[in-house]
């Protein structure tokens, strides 16, 4: 199975993905890094990794379906099997996200259907509510909306922060993420419809 990661940012998901690679926790190969971000530190993780990367800054393009042409084109050229969005900040057009349905996941700092969208963690703190994490979902053209393939959960403190609850999440997602993909290169996951199955059992 042949991984594309799309990143923004810090790339600490990506990283944890590395590791579990290299490690052989993962059965599968990053072949490429994709950010739209020129300066994102994730790129300097792959490289790092001696994985390519490839900058595809989205304000080069005169529209999405420009941006999404080039990305489109880069992936084919890697000859993707398994695209994983991990920080990554672009919103994706259907056209997009159905040419790849079923071979593209995102992992989202809530604990979904709850807090699509942007600040997760301050949204929960908000609402005072007691349980918080993350979900790992197959995407769809809906933002945040496609069948979710696992979560995890962290209990919300009197006493946690924005600080506190952000790096509690990531830390679910750093063992999540690597948990999933590992599942997906062994050939143990399936969407059928919007169902999820796991060894071939509904989840
Ligand atoms: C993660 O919290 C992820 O859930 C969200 O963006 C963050 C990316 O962090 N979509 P990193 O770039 O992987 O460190």
């Amino acid at each position: 199975n042949r991984i594309v990661v799309l990143v923004s940012g810090n790339g600490s998901n990506l990283q944890a993905l590395i590791d579990s690679c290299q490690t052989g926790r993962i059965r599968a190969e990053i072949v490429g890094v994709i950010s739209n971000v020129p300066h994102a530190y994730a790129l300097e993780r792959a490289r790092l990794a001696n994985i390519p990367t490839q900058v595809i800054d989205h304000r080069k393009y005169p529209d999405r379906a420009a941006f999404e042409a080039e990305m489109s084109r880069v992936l084919q050229e890697w000859q993707v099997g398994l695209i994983v969005l991990a920080g990554f900040m672009r919103v994706l057009t259907p056209a997009f996200v159905n040419r790849f349905s079923g071979q593209m996941i995102n992992i989202h700092p809530s604990l979904l259907p709850a807090y699509r969208g942007l600040h997760t963690h301050a949204r929960v703190l908000a609402t005072g509510d007691k349980m918080h994490g993350c979900s790992i979902h197959f995407v769809t053209a809906e933002l945040d909306a496609g069948a979710i393939i696992a979560q995890a959960i962290t209990h919300v403190m009197p006493n946690d922060t924005l600080e506190t609850l952000t790096q509690e999440v990531q830390e679910l997602e750093h063992h999540l993420y690597p948990l999933v993909v590992a599942w997906i290169a062994a050939g143990r996951i399936a969407l059928l419809g919007n169902k999820v199955y796991l060894d071939g059992q509904e989840l």
